[in-house]
């Protein structure tokens, strides 16, 4: 079975038990770094139940372009679908990386703690889709503060070390090609999550 497999698989038997509140709160730190223009083409990238993704659809004109959403878990698409009220989202089960968009095609790329799982290839992925000047805004667990079980320590990305601090997110996501970098420490009860906003630069 490959990784991906035993992921959605995981995340299928969470999808019923999912904890809502912790990452409503981590995708409205997202959007406040990072928040798109209503007719943006937006992917909210391993969406699980859609917690950036419905904000965005719920926020946006009805003549907007859906907000895709993708996850490889089919249970927590089902889960996303059922939240869904009003705002129109393309739900995609799927391997998140690549995204199935052209290049150059997306305004701003949202990953809400999910990235410790794609590894760098989505990173790469994200360099690919973005139009330049292009906007992206992601979580990651503060290295120390991540305690996960040891069935999903197991599936973790070998090449996204978790950041120490803000000064170490910046540094990364610079080291990956993208400019304007902003990064923040969220304290969320007594998990910690580094968030970091990023540009394409305009001229590769
Ligand atoms: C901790 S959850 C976060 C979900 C969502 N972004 C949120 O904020 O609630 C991690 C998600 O990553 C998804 N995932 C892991 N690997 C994936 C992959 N290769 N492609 C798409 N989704 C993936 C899982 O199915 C799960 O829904």
């Amino acid at each position: 079975m490959t990784r991906a497999a035993i992921l959605a698989g995981l995340f299928d038997d969470l999808a019923d038990s999912y904890d809502h509140d912790h990452h409503e709160r981590i995708a409205d730190a997202l959007l406040a770094r990072a928040w798109p223009g209503a007719y943006d083409a937006v992917a909210d990238v391993a969406c699980g139940a859609g917690a950036v993704a419905l904000r965005l659809a719920r926020a946006r004109p009805d003549s907007a372009p859906p907000v895709l959403a993708v996850d490889i878990s089919p249970r927590m698409i089902e889960a996303g679908r059922g939240r869904a009220v009003g705002g129109a989202v393309d739900w995609r089960v799927a391997d998140a990386v690549p995204l199935p968009v052209p290049d150059g095609s997306l305004d701003a790329v949202f990953c809400a703690s999910s990235l410790h799982f794609l590894g760098c290839r989505a990173l790469a992925d994200w360099r690919r889709v973005l139009r330049p000047g292009g906007r992206v805004a992601y979580s990651l667990p503060l290295a120390g503060h991540f305690r996960p079980s040891s069935r999903f320590a197991a599936l973790l990305a070998a090449d996204v070390p978790l950041p120490a601090g803000p000064e170490d997110a910046v540094d990364w996501a610079v080291g990956h090609g993208f400019t304007d970098v902003t990064a923040q420490v969220a304290v969320l009860g007594d998990r910690r999550v580094a968030v970091t906003a990023a540009r394409l630069p305009e001229h590769p």
